[in-house]
C-alpha cells in the first residue's frame, strides 16, 4: 500500500518569536505506523495538535499546510472540522490521568464518546461500549469503575477503547505508554500493534524512545528542535542512522548485559 492519507508541508509554528515548528514537512500513508520521535520539547505534540488544529490560542501557524486525503484542514469550516476531529482522526492525548473525568463512571464516558458524533443509535450504546471494551481485552464490568479504581494501564487501554470507538481513519497517540513501566507499556504495545494489523488502521505514534520504534513502526520520522532531520523506513533509519543525534537517540536504548534489551517482536 502506497497511498498517502496525510501530507504536512512547509508546517512552521510559533509562539511568539519562538519557533517551535520550522518547515517540517512529512507523511502518513494509509495502514502504516509513523512514528515521531525526538527528544522532549522537539514539537512532537505541536506537530499533532496542529494535524487536528487544535493548536493552543498563543501559537501562532506561520506557514504550511495540512492534506487529509488531499483537503487543507486549515480551509475546512467548523462543522467540518467537528467531522474531522474523533470521526475520522482520533487522538489519545499525553496527559491520560488528566484526559478523563475522575468523578464519572468509565462506562458513562465511552457512552459519551460512543455517541458524540451520531454515528451510533442510542439503542446500539451499550452493545457498542461491550465491543469497545473487549477490543482492549478489558472486562465488562470496567464500566462501573470510576478512573481512580484503575491501574495505569488499564486508564490507558480506556484512552485508546475510547479513541477507537468512531472507528477513525487515522489514530494519533501521543506517548501512550510513557507513564507505564516496561512490562505494562508491552502489553499495549502488543495491544495497539494487534489493533492496527486487525484493522488496517493508519497510526502516527508519538514517543521519544527508539526501543518503543522499533516494536511498532512502519516508518520513522526524527525530530529535533521543531525540525525533521530524518526520516524514512525503520529498517534504514534503524540500521543505517543518517544524522549523528539520530545515532545519540538509538544509544539510548536500554542495554541489558553487552546485548541490547529487545522489546519481544509483536506477533502476527
Ligand atoms: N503553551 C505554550 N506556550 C509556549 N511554548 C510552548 C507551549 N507549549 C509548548 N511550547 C514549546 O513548544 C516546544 C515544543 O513542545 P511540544 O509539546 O511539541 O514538545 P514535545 O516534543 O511533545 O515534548 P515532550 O516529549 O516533552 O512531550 C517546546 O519547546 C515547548 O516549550
Ligand atoms: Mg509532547
Amino acid at each position: 500500500m502506497d497511498e498517502k492519507i496525510l501530507e504536512i508541508k512547509d508546517l512552521t509554528v510559533s509562539f511568539g518569536e519562538n519557533r517551535v515548528i520550522e518547515d517540517v514537512s512529512f507523511s502518513i500513508k494509509r495502514g502504516e505506523v509513523t512514528a515521531l520521535v525526538g527528544e522532549s520539547g522537539s514539537g512532537k505534540t505541536m506537530t499533532a495538535l496542529s494535524i487536528l488544529d487544535l493548536l493552543p490560542d498563543t501559537a501562532c501557524r506561520r506557514k504550511g499546510e495540512i492534506l487529509f486525503d488531499g483537503k487543507n484542514i486549515f480551509d475546512l469550516g467548523p462543522e467540518e472540522l467537528r467531522d474531522m476531529r474523533g470521526n475520522a482522526i482520533a487522538m489519545v492525548f499525553q496527559e491520560p490521568f488528566t484526559a478523563l473525568n475522575p468523578v464519572i463512571r468509565i462506562g458513562r464516558q465511552i457512552a459519551e464518546a460512543v455517541s458524540a458524533h451520531g454515528i451510533c443509535p442510542r439503542s446500539e450504546v451499550r452493545e457498542r461500549i461491550k465491543e469497545s471494551l473487549s477490543t482492549v481485552r478489558l472486562p465488562e464490568e470496567t464500566v462501573y469503575q470510576y478512573p481512580h479504581e484503575l491501574s495505569g494501564g488499564m486508564r490507558q487501554r480506556v484512552m485508546l477503547s475510547m479513541a477507537l470507538s468512531c472507528d477513525p481513519a487515522i489514530l494519533i497517540l501521543d506517548e501512550p505508554t510513557t507513564a507505564l513501566d516496561v512490562s505494562i507499556q508491552k502489553h499495549i504495545l502488543d495491544l495497539i500493534r494487534h489493533i492496527q494489523k486487525d484493522r488496517q488502521l493508519t497510526v502516527l505514534f508519538i514517543t521519544h524512545d527508539f526501543s518503543v520504534v522499533r516494536t511498532i513502526a512502519d516508518k520513522v520520522c526524527v525530530m529535533r528542535r521543531g525540525r525533521v532531520v530524518e526520516q524514512g523506513a525503520k529498517e534504514d533509519v534503524l540500521g543505517e542512522p543518517a544524522c549523528e543525534y539520530t545515532r545519540q537517540l538509538i544509544a539510548c536504548i536500554p542495554v541489558l548485559g553487552d546485548k541490547r534489551e529487545r522489546l519481544p517482536v509483536v506477533d502476527g
